[in-house]
């Protein structure tokens, strides 16, 4: 995303309103196309999210000989059965999901390949994958625990893992590797990491349990192939509620939204500090939860967020950083040191780039300290290449007195294509521009 130079211009002032679906899920986007590629059959996805992370995995299967037909962005067929070596290395781009769950299919696979991405992503570590893959006898080569990795064809067995994370990336690289190895894979989390990969090797007859924290699988028989419509993200959708939460006016509707509790930290959390939220269970997509989430301007009072809701809104605590900013008393995070290996290190980025807003933000090891409410002050910020990072600066932006520039905002469409449109369409005053048209 990186080629395009796109910026947002935001003032502050309008209120949101309206009806919006949200883009489809991008953890289940990545798992469709990859899970599609293992099953024996055709499988259909409506939904699917068409943006820059997931369309890396995307052409990287479709490198891999499986053949994808698409009837328009959101709307695939997989031809699953059988994976071919590729003739180059797989390019993940900007994604994590993309290179740690692809390294866990392609350590089963007969044939060799090297799973690279951009210089962000070879920043970030994959000794949390390699080790546990390793383990199980995988032959996997890395400079310093980082991409590319080369990957060499190897038997694999079964393991025992304790996760020293809740990270649902791991956890499901081990998982895909346990379908092709012997004996049967454990794997222990620390606390509910998202359990996208469980449900849906479930549904695909995987031989696969999970009882709390501990999940067991075992070598693949056949695959079911699937026929699906992904929901929309909540992870997306987060911009959007804080956004409505922080702005005075403001009554939004999300619908569609996957409301899977592991991904749903973020509305317990804005509920506890007096937010105005609605939700509503709809139905059930892709073995989902899904409904419509109804968010009203409300003032905010300070909390503590640490412990097992963490990794349910691990993705959300940039734009829950604005929110701290808005509430009454001192915001303290704890135990969110993952924020650092995001895209970006996501605390010290937010902190950097608020600060640009006059905003005071005291970083720590492993989250920060936030007292409100704050007032901010329009200034040129940047999206550090960080889709969360831009969308984030956005939503401050909308509360800043003048004029707020989120330099590098073409990076929102890695997780959210379209997220300057949703917001305008909500009567948000967010113009998007590229600079030769300024
Ligand atoms: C994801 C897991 C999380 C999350 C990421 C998507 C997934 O990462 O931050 O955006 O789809 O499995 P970790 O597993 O590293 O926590």
């Amino acid at each position: 995303m990186a080629s395009i130079d796109r910026r947002w211009r935001v003032r502050s002032g309008t209120p949101l309103q309206g009806t919006t679906p949200v883009p489809g899920d991008k953890s289940l986007s990545h798992r469709a196309v990859m899970f599609g590629a293992l099953a024996q059959g055709v499988s259909h996805v409506r939904g699917w999210l068409a943006a820059g992370d997931t369309e890396a995995s995307l052409s990287s299967i479709r490198q891999l000989g499986v053949k994808i037909d698409r009837h328009d962005q959101n709307t695939l067929t997989i031809h699953g059965g059988v994976l071919q070596k590729p003739e180059l290395p797989l390019d993940l781009v900007n994604a994590g999901t993309g290179i740690r769950l692809l390294a866990g299919i392609m350590v089963g696979q007969s044939f060799p390949s090297v799973l690279d991405g951009s210089t962000q992503l070879r920043r970030r570590p994959m000794k949390r994958i390699i080790e546990p893959l390793t383990r199980m006898g995988a032959k996997i080569e890395a400079v310093d625990g980082k991409a590319p990795l080369t990957i060499t064809p190897a038997p694999l067995t079964g393991i025992h893992y304790d996760m020293p994370m809740a990270s649902a990336q791991v956890k499901s690289a081990i998982l895909l590797a346990g379908l092709f190895a012997d004996g049967e894979t454990v794997v222990t989390q620390p606390g509910p990491a998202r359990d996208h990969t469980e449900k849906m090797l479930a549904a695909m007859g995987a031989d696969i349990t999970v009882e709390g924290n501990v999940t067991r699988i075992k070598r693949a028989g056949l695959l079911k192939p699937f026929d699906t419509t992904v929901p929309g993200d909540a992870s997306s959708a987060a911009f959007v509620i804080v956004a409505a939460t922080v702005v005075p006016g403001s009554d939004v509707t999300l619908s569609g939204v996957n409301l899977n509790e592991t991904r749903t930290g973020l509305i317990d959390v804005l509920q506890a500090m007096g937010a105005d939220i609605t939700v509503t269970e709809t139905g059930l997509e892709a073995g989902e939860p899904v409904g419509t989430i109804r968010i009203r301007h409300a003032a905010l009072k300070a909390t503590e967020v640490g412990g097992a809701v963490v990794v349910r809104m691990i993705d959300e605590f940039p734009v829950f950083m604005v929110a701290a900013l808005a509430a009454s008393g001192e915001t303290v995070v704890r135990e969110a040191e993952e924020l650092r290996v995001k895209e970006t290190d996501r605390i010290a980025v937010m902190a950097g780039e608020l600060r640009k807003l006059g905003a005071e933000v005291t970083e720590t090891v492993d989250g920060f300290r936030i007292s409100g409410p704050q007032a901010l002050t329009g200034a040129v910020t940047d999206g550090h290449d960080d889709h969360r990072i831009a969308m984030s600066m956005a939503v401050a932006g909308l509360v800043a007195s003048g004029e707020t520039t989120v330099l590098d905002a073409a990076c929102a469409a890695d997780s959210f294509p379209g997220f300057a449109r949703v917001m305008a369409h909500l009567g948000a005053n967010l113009h998007e521009y590229e600079p030769e048209t300024a």
